[in-house]
């Protein structure tokens, strides 16, 4: 069992959140979201609020005494589902102004695997550099790109595409979305 953090921002995709966190809790893991302030609003506008039903529990986003601001907590990785552009661009900056900024620098600094889904389109040069930058900080850049080679046939397994990708650069095994050439691909 894995301790995983997950932080929600004010992009579009917060279904991807909602499907991201029903799976850790499916695979056994403990899931801490820290929404941001404006999280809050787009999740309950895009309907996805369930995601909280799915977490052990939910931290305000300027509580920096939580447990995950600091590196001597225990959890074994973080993931930004979705990730807007205001958020990517202050983790790339090590602007850790709240507590969403604050645990990724945290994993950051302790070598810890830090999954950031950016969700936007098109990206111009200061979004790209940030992606860059955060990625030669040694996060791992997801982007919300679902992928159809497995004839998806709900706009659930569709996400999951996505999520099967953050669960195992997490470094967490789950059977979600079979290898290339596997039988039912
Ligand atoms: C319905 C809605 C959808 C949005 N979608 C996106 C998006 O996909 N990507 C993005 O970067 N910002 C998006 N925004 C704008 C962000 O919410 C805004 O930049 C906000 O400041 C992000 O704050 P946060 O990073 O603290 O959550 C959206 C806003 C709304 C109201």
């Amino acid at each position: 069992m894995s301790r995983v953090i997950l932080g929600i921002t004010g992009a579009s995709g917060g279904i991807y959140a909602t499907r991201l966190a029903m799976h850790l809790k499916k695979l056994g893991h403990e899931v801490w979201a820290i929404p941001t302030e404006t999280a809050r609003k787009v999740l309950d506008y895009e309907k996805q609020t369930d995601v909280f039903s799915y977490c052990d529990g939910v931290w305000d986003v300027n509580d920096f005494f939580a447990e995950c601001a600091s590196g001597s907590s225990s959890f074994a990785g973080m993931a930004v589902v979705p990730c807007s552009m205001g958020t990517l661009g202050k983790m790339a900056n090590g602007i850790a102004d709240n507590l969403l900024s604050r645990s990724a620098d945290v994993c950051l600094k302790e070598r810890r695997p830090l999954v950031i889904v950016p969700r936007e389109m098109p990206y111009h040069a200061i979004h790209l550099e940030n992606m860059l930058r955060l990625t030669h900080a040694g996060a791992i850049v997801i982007p919300a790109c679902p992928h159809f080679y497995n004839h998806p046939e709900s706009i659930e397994c569709l996400v999951d595409t996505v999520v099967a990708k953050i669960l195992s650069h997490l470094g967490l095994s789950h059977s979600l979305s079979p290898n290339w050439g596997a039988p039912n691909v």
